[in-house]
């Protein structure tokens, strides 16, 4: 069972910074999730949304500040004054400073393809292909990355807006991705066990806080992983049937 920790340990510690990628790991928690997103002077960083509002104390779109502007604001007081001067990281943050060194999956959050290529090399720089995943809800990024990198593995984030189960099978496999990552309230045990037949793995998204029951309701069906704000919850849901 994967526990990815989504944003990092996001349920208490301001997402998508590098202490809260650390505390994940300091839980024993081998993956990461994080959202990219790019500045003006073509940097990548990590963030959820388009805009800096929500998670600093800045204001406007990520993609209309340089790097060193979206470096200078605060991440962490949007959450709690004790985590103030959290940073914004950058992506080569991720890649280089964590201890232990963790498994990523990286969603790709900004617009259009030019940053692919960005985002393929810093991997590349970092030695990371062997322990990065790209995922995405733009789904047409998908073949792109797999244009550039035939061997990375890709999640597609899908929203199922009514498709039947074997549809979203079908549109996963032609985007070239390993992983169908559904909702977690569009996942039962029926569709895990089609995406299996099919050879795909399947992973859950949407497991926020006060999520433990849909967290077991998704073992019940056999996901093969879940993002989660509280990977701590998932660790310890996992430990109790015995599994890893
Ligand atoms: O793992 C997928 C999940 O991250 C999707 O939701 O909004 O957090 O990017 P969001
Ligand atoms: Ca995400």
């Amino acid at each position: 069972m994967l526990n990815i920790a989504h944003r990092g340990f996001s349920a208490q510690y301001p997402e998508n910074t590098i202490l809260s990628f650390q505390k994940a790991l300091e839980l024993g928690v081998t993956w990461i999730e994080l959202d990219l997103q790019t500045t003006a002077d073509d940097q990548l960083v990590v963030m959820h949304d388009a805009t800096v509002d929500r998670t600093t104390d800045g204001t406007g779109p990520v993609s209309e500040k340089t790097l060193e502007e979206v470096l200078a604001l605060d991440a962490g007081i949007h959450r709690d004054e004790v985590f103030r001067n959290q940073r914004v990281p950058t992506f080569d943050q991720v890649l280089d400073q964590l201890d232990p060194v963790p498994r990523i999956v990286v969603e790709l959050k900004f617009s259009g393809f030019d940053a692919i290529p960005r985002v393929l090399d810093a991997i590349a720089s970092a030695g990371a292909q062997s322990r990065t995943v790209i995922s995405s809800f733009d789904l047409p990024k998908l073949p792109r990355v797999k244009a550039l990198a035939p061997e990375m593995p890709l999640t597609a984030l899908l929203k199922a807006e009514g498709r039947e189960t074997q549809e979203l099978i079908s549109m996963t496999i032609d985007l070239g991705a390993h992983t169908i990552a559904p909702r977690c309230s569009d996942i039962d045990r029926s569709l895990v066990e089609q995406a299996h037949d099919a050879g795909l793995l399947v992973r859950a998204w949407g497991l926020g806080r006060d999520q433990g029951e849909e967290m077991s309701r998704m073992m019940d069906c056999g996901v093969d992983g879940m993002t989660t704000d509280c990977p701590d919850i998932l660790q310890r849901l996992v430990r109790e049937r015995g599994l890893t």
